[in-house]
């Protein structure tokens, strides 16, 4: 009986295993090869660190631990950490292992908080991280909308009050079309509207290189399902959403955002309507969406729109000495 802690390797088999335990771990969110390794491989590891090891007992990958920058709040020394052991493996000291693996590291670059986030059903992994000192900083409402029953019809004033207003509805793949400014437009909205979300620590704008790499080229943005609210030339507000490949007919909510001066005038719900519209044209069943508890407009909106809460997510944060 051994049991080891290796590096990741980047091998298509400990690709392929992260992703196994990920999904035994949390069959409700389902996550596929490809898409950790575009996330994995589209890290810009000059800027930031990440690192993942493996747990192997009798040879066979049974767990992992990550811990990486946090793109979009980024401190030198501040980590986002990640341990995960197949259900029928825990119990066994496996992830304490792991956690004094990272840990370990983790000192070693002058860490000074670790962030993480687990479902408020999760009784083991919380109790896991409170022994350990993690605290509770904020909670995240996960809610889906079932397209299935959807019914468009009493939010169409939303329409016709964007379009009274002067707003114009359209997608980021028109844009790319029609605007040759579509990009530096569309990265200067997206970091002024991101810096406006509830958040457990400060954020930081992401440079445009990384912002088209991480959001515009990923592989499962949808850019016809990309909506724009823009007056005249200016992009004013954005929702987008994603392809979920391993989870066939659902979509997962990117972001929706309007800028200070044009919020209460029904924008958001008007981009929303147009994602909504878009997801049902296209066959999908489910939206998800992830809300801070803080977030009042947008929980106000999701939930007149007819989303449903699941449990909620718990960021817990560690302050090192
Ligand atoms: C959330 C956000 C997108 C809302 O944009 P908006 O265009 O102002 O929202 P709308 O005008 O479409 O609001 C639609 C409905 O939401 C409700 N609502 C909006 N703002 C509200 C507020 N501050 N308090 C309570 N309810 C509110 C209203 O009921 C409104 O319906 P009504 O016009 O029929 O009264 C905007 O506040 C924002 O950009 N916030 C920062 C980014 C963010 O946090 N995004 C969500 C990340 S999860």
């Amino acid at each position: 009986m051994s049991f080891l802690i290796r590096e990741f390797s980047g091998t298509p088999e400990d690709f392929a295993a992260v992703v196994e335990i990920d999904n035994r771990c949390d069959p409700e969110h389902r996550y596929s090869v490809d898409e950790f390794r575009y996330d994995y491989e589209n890290f810009d590891t000059k800027r930031y660190t990440l690192r993942y090891y493996l747990g192997e007992k009798d040879g066979k990958i049974v767990a992992y631990a990550c811990y990486y920058h946090m793109p979009h709040r980024f401190h030198p020394q501040r980590f986002w950490v990640w341990i995960a052991v197949l259900p029928e493996f825990r119990g066994r000291g496996i992830g304490s292992a792991l956690y004094a693996r990272i840990l370990a590291d983790l000192k070693g670059f002058s860490a000074e908080f670790l962030h993480t986030s687990v479902r408020e059903t999760w009784a083991e992994s919380r109790r896991f991280l409170q022994k350990r000192g993690f605290e509770e900083v904020m909670r995240t409402w996960e809610s889906h909308l079932d397209l299935t029953s959807f019914d468009p019809k009493p939010f169409e004033k939303y329409l016709i009050r964007a379009a009274e207003k002067g707003i114009a509805l359209t997608t980021l793949a028109e844009e790319r079309e029609q605007d040759p400014q579509w990009l530096s437009k569309l990265h200067e909205l997206h970091n002024v509207l991101m810096a406006d979300v509830p958040s457990s620590s400060p954020f930081t704008p992401l440079p445009l290189e990384e912002f088209r790499r991480r959001l515009i080229e990923h592989p499962d943005l949808l850019l016809d399902g990309y909506f724009l609210a823009k007056k005249g030339g200016e992009y004013v507000g954005e929702s987008f959403v994603f392809q979920l490949p391993a989870e066939p007919g659902h979509l997962s909510q990117g972001f929706t955002g309007v800028r200070r001066e044009y919020r209460g005038k029904g924008i958001a719900m008007a981009l929303k309507l147009k994602v909504i519209a878009y997801a049902k044209a296209h066959g999908y069943n489910l939206i998800k969406t992830w809300n801070a508890s803080t977030n009042t407009p947008m929980l106000v909106i999701n939930e007149k729109l007819g989303f449903v809460k699941k449990p909620a997510w718990i960021e817990y944060v560690l302050s090192l000495p």
